[in-house]
């Protein structure tokens, strides 16, 4: 295990627990980033080789956190959005078509579908606060459904879906799946295959330890013949880098989504903090992060005067516990989120109470501290 106080030095009487917003970068991360800046800045790209290893690195190592079969299945793009716009912009869509989706998804999740109404493709919004939520999506499946499009972890209540089932559905049915995997990968254990997932995107800046702006685009082989290219430039040919060559077709490997110049200094800081992942390994991350979603659910649960709005079995956790105080309206919950950022608790407002999300860093003590300052905090009358 690495030495997570070195890695994570944050600042005095400061409590992240938002990791299900912006991430914190570890130290490795930070230094990379130094590092590449002053390389710029002496030697500009003299190295471009070395970048160009740092950039496969990037690739292994998200192969190995999303359980791909290979980095040629791994692209990089800018964000989460971008890649559930490849897919929508991507597929040859029929009138009468349609999506399923969630009700409790992030607005990326949902608006990129709901464009396709223009095309005659309607959306269909699972309702998922029951007690079976999968049963809920796949009740909505029919001989017109192309897509099924869902969170692993829905970003407010934190509910974690089963994707191997809804994976199982969706081939039995010739039904395309994709994943928005931003609230669980680099949090929670992933496996792209054994889910039967045809498309996985995930930004890196949330559990991943990362900075905004590089993003993971799984694609499986099959799926992404299926998807018509809708941006093209030099990097995104087979032979790039053959600047002389006339004739051109797009690359076999995902790379044939990526079309231009890379992010770098986005591509040096991702690999370092996959590197941390990496070696305390996803099995021990898992275990941090659910430890600490039983210990803040346990602890709203046995105060009266909070409300739960996370699941309570065990299988549905994720990193992220929100709740309520039960004598707060929705503009006091506005000011008691206002006061915990003042004093140092970073914390989000989401779904109609307080999201915490720490990471499996994240020091026991401060679980205990955040919510006592919740509880004790008074609305001025
Ligand atoms: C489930 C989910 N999807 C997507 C996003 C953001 O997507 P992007 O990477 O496009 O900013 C968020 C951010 O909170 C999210 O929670």
């Amino acid at each position: 295990m690495p030495d997570l106080r070195h890695e994570f030095p944050l600042d005095e009487g400061l409590i992240y627990l938002n990791h299900a917003a912006v991430g914190v970068w570890p130290r490795r991360t930070a230094e990379a980033v130094k590092q590449f800046a002053d390389e710029n800045m002496c030697r500009g790209a003299q190295h471009y080789p070395a970048w160009m290893q740092r950039e496969q690195s990037l690739r292994q190592r998200l192969a190995w956190l999303v359980g791909a079969a290979s980095t040629e299945d791994i692209a990089l793009l800018k964000n989460t959005s971008e890649g559930l716009s490849l897919i929508a912009a991507g597929l040859d869509w029929q009138t009468g078509d349609n999506v399923i989706s969630s009700n409790q998804e992030f607005p990326s999740n949902r608006i990129v579908w709901e464009s396709l109404a223009r095309q005659g493709v309607e959306l269909r919004q699972a309702d998922i606060s029951g007690e079976d939520p999968e049963a809920a999506i796949i009740a909505c499946m029919d001989g017109q459904t192309r897509l099924l499009s869902v969170s692993s972890v829905q970003f407010a209540g934190g509910l974690r879906l089963d994707l191997k089932r809804l994976g199982e559905a969706c081939r039995e049915r010739g039904i395309l799946f994709c994943v928005d995997a931003i609230q669980s990968l680099g949090a929670l254990s992933f496996d792209a295959g054994a889910c039967h997932a045809d498309f996985v995107v995930a930004d890196g800046h949330k559990w991943m330890l990362g900075p905004e702006g590089v993003a993971l685009f799984y694609t499986h082989p099959e799926a992404r013949e299926r998807l018509r290219l809708t941006q093209f430039g030099w990097h995104m040919v087979e032979h790039a880098g053959d600047f002389e060559r006339r004739d051109w077709r797009p690359a076999k490997s995902a790379r044939r989504f990526e079309p231009g110049s890379p992010n770098t200094p986005g591509i040096h800081a991702l690999d370092a903090s996959l590197s941390l992942l990496q070696q305390a390994g996803m099995a021990q991350v898992e275990a941090g992060v659910l430890q600490r979603t039983a210990w803040l659910t346990e602890a709203v649960l046995h105060d009266e005067g909070f409300e739960l709005l996370s699941p309570v079995r065990p299988e549905r956790m994720s990193g992220i516990v929100s709740f309520r105080r039960r004598d707060l309206d929705a503009k006091e919950h506005a000011a008691l989120y206002r006061h915990l950022m003042q004093a140092g608790t970073v914390c989000a407002l989401r779904g109609g109470g307080i999201r915490f999300s720490p990471h499996f860093y994240t020091p026991m003590q401060h679980l205990g501290e955040a919510l006592t300052m919740a509880r004790e905090w008074s609305p001025v009358a």
